[in-house]
């Protein structure tokens, strides 16, 4: 492999520990080296860089915190992930005050490694604008390949590989997601990069309007063709002419709307309101929908026969909570859109902050995430942003313990936290749980009572 997905220092002088995080960290692209101790650290920093640090809280030499605070000093952007043996949760909680970006308990549970590794450095390469070790030359993490549409999980770049086929066609094209998730975005996105994107791009919102107005909206229409038509008007149709026709919400046409919209489409061509003569039409048409349509289908609210025509190729957005990893790209898009004009510029942002936007659902998707962060940028006195500049409803939706006093956590937070990690990587499985957290099945059990989880669910 020539690119790495990201360059990551062990630190550790604990050999076995080194191999294990070895194996499962090269497996996954990573490039990784290893050193025993901070002193070996600080050289290989004078050699090289990395994209993250796993660093052992006891290794020999040097108190672990006392390395984390010189690290955090000399390297900010730099995500430091502690890694503490079982039990030693206070020194966890030490270290995640000190700034630690994440911790990992031994003995170490594949999947959290392998996710703690991924946001840590896509979170260092989001931020230090100096991404390293990345493969750049292709698929770019941070410039999608679509102007402003933001994103690089697995879903999005499957929705610009969706835009790239479609762009070069002219079929009609249906793209479904919830509100805020960049439908729009998308359409234009098709738009620019197809062979009409010298024409038009014109929106047709079929929840905007009445019905009649519509119509006459969509098709135009001739002078005296209805009380109020004093001119003749052109359509939305034709004003796309050679263009792209964008079609939003179009599960709020009447039943009539939507067999004259057929017609035109299938016959290429359009009638003014209160006008015999058609003209052509030469326009790509681009749905969109916040409800899937195929129910709406079934249940016979909206036409099958256009659903077949608008269905020719199906754009699925998936909303925001499917798609978490993609959260700090966006934000930093929004930071950068919505800092630089204040008298002091908002910059950046603090990792609790970014921590409690990745957990939040967005209900509203990327829309109510930018208002969040456009928010967030006109309250901070600083230039970056912190947990209280964030909606109170973003703040409070973390287990409402990891919110509390501005961001702190308290031990039993943590504990409880780490409890939970560890069953819900298990199945649920108490006593595989009891013994990687090192601890009697019956205390947990107590613990668990304790922190009012409910054990329904759990193999015991
Ligand atoms: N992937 C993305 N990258 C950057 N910005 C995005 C992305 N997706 C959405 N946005 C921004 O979020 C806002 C909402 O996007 P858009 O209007 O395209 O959503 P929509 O799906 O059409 O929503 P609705 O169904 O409510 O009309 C816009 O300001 C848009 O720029
Ligand atoms: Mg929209």
């Amino acid at each position: 492999m020539t690119h790495s997905h990201g360059r990551i220092l062990i630190v550790d002088s604990n050999a076995g520990a080194v191999d294990e995080l070895r194996e499962i960290l090269s497996h996954d692209g990573y490039e990784v080296s290893s050193v025993s101790n901070p002193k070996d650290a600080r050289v290989y920093f004078e050699q090289g860089s990395a994209d993250l640090i796993l660093t052992d809280l006891q290794p020999p030499h040097t108190d672990g915190l006392t390395f984390l605070t010189e690290l955090r000093a000399s390297f900010q952007d730099l995500p430091v992930v502690l890694m503490t043996a079982n039990g030693s949760l206070r020194t966890a909680v030490e270290g995640l005050k000190a700034g630690a970006f994440d911790y990992l308990s031994k003995p170490f549970i594949i999947d959290e490694v392998r996710s703690v590794a991924r946001r840590a450095v896509e979170h260092a390469q989001a931020f230090s604008g100096r991404p390293q070790g990345y493969d750049r030359s292709g698929k770019d993490e941070e410039e999608s390949p679509f102007g402003n549409l933001v994103g690089s999980s697995a879903s999005m770049v499957h929705v610009y590989k969706a835009i790239a086929r479609v762009a070069q066609t002219d079929s009609t094209v249906l793209i479904q997601g919830e509100s805020g998730t960049g439908k729009e975005l998308i359409a234009r996105a098709i738009h620019a990069s197809g062979p009409r994107s010298d024409g038009p791009f014109v929106t047709v919102d079929g929840a905007a309007l009445a019905d009649s107005l519509l119509e006459s909206e969509l098709f135009g229409h001739e002078r005296g063709s209805f009380t109020g038509a004093v001119s003749a008007r052109k359509g939305l149709l034709e004003k796309a002419h050679s263009g792209t026709c964008f079609l939003d919400e179009v599960a709020d046409l009447s039943p009539a709307l939507q067999g004259k919209l057929l017609r035109a489409i299938q016959e290429k061509e359009i009638r003014r309101v209160g006008s015999n003569a058609s003209t052509a039409l030469n326009v790509r048409i681009i749905a969109a929908s916040k409800l899937p349509l195929e129910p709406l289908v079934r249940a016979g609210t909206f036409r099958e026969d256009l659903y077949y025509r608008m269905n020719v190729v199906t754009i699925e957005v998936p909303p925001l909570r499917d798609r978490s990893d993609d959260i700090p790209l966006l934000v930093r898009r929004f930071i950068h859109l919505y800092g630089s004009s204040k008298t002091t510029p908002v910059t950046d942002i603090s990792s609790e902050a970014m921590e409690l936007l990745r957990r939040y659902p967005w209900p509203g998707n990327v829309r109510e995430l930018e208002h969040a962060i456009e928010r967030a940028v006109a309250l901070s006195p600083h230039a970056v942003i912190c947990p209280e500049d964030l909606p109170p409803v973003v703040r409070s939706s973390l287990p409402q313990s990891l919110a509390r006093a501005q961001g702190w956590v308290t031990l039993e937070d943590l504990e409880r936290d780490h409890i939970l990690r560890v069953l819900d990587s298990h199945q649920h499985d108490m006593g595989r749980a009891a013994v990687i957290l090192g601890i009697h099945r019956k205390t947990l059990l107590r613990k668990l009572r304790h922190y009012g989880v409910t054990t329904g669910n759990a193999v015991s």
